[in-house]
């Protein structure tokens, strides 16, 4: 009887020594985890309400940045518009300041637009003389009225386009051409005659065409309708004014069905809308049903998906990346 009270006990002392032993292992591996990161949390929490934030924005802050942006935060100006900024799905923080000191300037933009706005620099002085298109990017290669070509800027692998699809002296890269001909056929048998009637233009018929838009409708109207030399992706050869064979007028082709055709397949074969209805603020151009841009299908896919410009594609998916 006495031996098996004693052996209960040791039992009991060696369940109390396990239990022990693993609440003291339990403690040391995560509680000491637990307790830094609550000081550690505490701590930015605190900096950022020390700093002119609400608790609540503080909760949000930590959530959406890591330390190197939160050390970022701590030593601007606290802004809570930096939380709704962040919330956006275009959202680049290298962008952060800018997109505030616009949106003070600018209260009834909405936050979207600031984004957008920024993030394709329309905040900025337009002609920069310091920023080039690169060129080694080929296809997704983006010029407008930041980034700019050389004079002596010629693609490589231009190629005449044959007159069933193009009037006299067309050119456009071989990879633009091959993928327009496969358009131009689905689009035949769908019932369209598709026709080009501009596409590559060298600095110097650029600056024919410009010249020439600045005398019929002077310099502020010129801008909205034609690039400057140099600024104009018909320089890179990948750029192409498209019409239907028995409707090329730019006043009426937005409303024919051929273009209607263009929106909804065009990005099949890697072509995109370069300058849409709803966007000039972005594109810094007039609406241009017929101008049309290759840049391939993956990324005319997502610019098609997303209803975004180019330009917006090339600042968050290519420059943001880079
Ligand atoms: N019309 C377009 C913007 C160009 O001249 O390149
Ligand atoms: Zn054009």
């Amino acid at each position: 009887m006495k031996r098996l009270r004693l052996k209960k006990s040791v039992i009991h002392f060696l369940i109390i020594i396990i239990c022990l032993g693993v609440g003291t292992w339990f403690i040391l591996n995560y509680g000491q985890k637990f307790f830094q990161e609550k000081i550690y949390k505490n701590n930015y929490e605190s900096d950022l309400v020390e700093h002119g934030f609400t608790t609540e924005e503080a909760k949000e802050l930590i959530k959406l940045f890591d330390d190197d942006k939160l050390d970022v935060i701590l030593i601007n100006e606290p802004n809570s518009k930096i939380i709704e900024l962040a919330k956006e799905k275009y959202f680049i923080f290298d962008n952060l300041s800018r997109y505030i000191s616009y949106y003070d300037n600018n209260p009834t933009v909405s936050i979207k637009d600031v984004i957008a706005l920024v993030n394709t620099k329309n905040d900025l002085e337009k002609y920069p003389t310091d920023l080039a298109s690169d060129t080694s990017l080929n296809k997704s290669i983006l010029v407008n009225k930041y980034y700019s070509l050389p004079e002596d800027y010629i693609p490589e692998n231009l190629v005449t386009i044959s007159n069933s699809y193009a009037y006299d002296d067309n050119k456009v890269t071989s990879e633009a051409y091959e993928a327009f001909i496969n358009m131009w056929n689905k689009a035949n048998e769908d019932g369209w005659k598709l026709i080009i009637n501009s596409s590559y233009r060298s600095y110097a018929s650029q600056k024919e065409v410009y010249d020439d838009y600045v005398k019929r409708y002077g310099t502020t109207k010129a801008e909205e309708l034609a690039a400057r030399p140099g600024f104009s992706e018909h320089q890179t050869g990948l750029a192409i004014d498209v019409f239907e064979m028995n409707n090329q007028l730019t006043s009426t082709f937005k409303d024919s069905e051929a273009y209607t055709w263009l929106k909804e397949n065009a990005y099949l074969y890697g072509f995109i809308e370069r300058y849409p209805e709803g966007k000039e603020n972005i594109t810094g151009y007039s609406a241009e049903a017929w101008h049309w841009r290759y840049v391939g299908e993956k990324i005319a896919k997502v610019i098609h998906d997303e209803d975004i410009t180019f330009d917006e594609y090339y600042a968050y998916y290519i420059e943001n990346q880079a």
